[in-house]
């Protein structure tokens, strides 16, 4: 009998809290949290190692096939690590990383790669996967599908809260317009604005919308 575990899909854009609540509501539902954007982050992370320019797409996709990344799940949630090597906060948020996660995470070839890593993921149990593209693309056929939005002023607030200075807005106008699996509300996904929401409001209103059972 084939064992199809359940994955609640979260996506949004930038900083809308996103990340935040799919860990808490992971842990509360003894799911594994995936977050996907660190997996474009690390790949980013991995090709500007190389010296490459990231405008450059022909070369992005030429360096990723020789990038190795894992997902190694550690306290309830994936890490990245390239290279058998595992990145830490600072790698993945530098600034140069913030500035060509959005160049490289539109590259077809990468985002394939990656899509089919999120998607094996499902084989290690429960998951809650937040990202840009995965209640439209990763997982389209789960039932429990969520965007998490708020405005570009409290998003671009607490990015600066975070310490960042990079530019949602810029990054958000890229992730939506590209080609591949741009930012989308995906068919069926339930909103949340987070513009005005406690995390635990925000975590609450998401488990709300869950079936009473725990995840199988
Ligand atoms: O969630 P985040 O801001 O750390 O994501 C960084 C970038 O990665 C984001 O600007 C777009 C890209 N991304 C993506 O294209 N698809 C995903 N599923 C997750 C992130």
């Amino acid at each position: 009998m084939s064992f199809e575990p359940s994955v609640i899909t979260i996506d949004g854009p930038a900083a809308s809290g996103k990340s935040s609540v799919a860990r808490l509501v992971a842990q509360r539902r003894g799911a594994i949290y995936v977050n996907t954007g660190n997996m474009y982050r690390a790949m980013t992370w991995a090709v500007l190692q190389t010296g490459i320019d990231p405008h450059n797409a022909e070369a992005v996709r030429l360096a990723a096939e020789g990038i190795t990344l894992q997902s190694p799940v550690v306290d309830g949630q994936t890490q990245v690590a390239v290279n058998g090597h595992t990145l830490s906060q600072d790698d993945l948020n530098s600034d140069p990383v913030n500035r060509g996660v959005s160049l490289v995470a539109r590259v077809p070839e990468v985002r394939a790669r990656l899509v089919a890593d999120q998607r094996a993921l499902a084989d290690l149990g429960p998951l809650v996967m937040e990202g840009r593209d995965i209640g439209s693309v990763v997982f389209p056929d789960s039932p429990l599908k969520f965007y998490i939005d708020a405005s570009e002023e409290v998003r671009s607030a607490r990015r600066r809260a975070q310490g960042h200075t990079d530019q949602v807005a810029e990054r958000d106008r890229l992730d939506s317009t590209r080609k591949t699996s741009p930012l989308v509300v995906p068919d069926g996904a339930i909103v949340i604005d987070n513009s005005h929401l406690t995390l635990e409001g925000a975590v609450q209103a998401v488990l709300d919308a869950l079936p009473a059972s725990p995840l199988t």
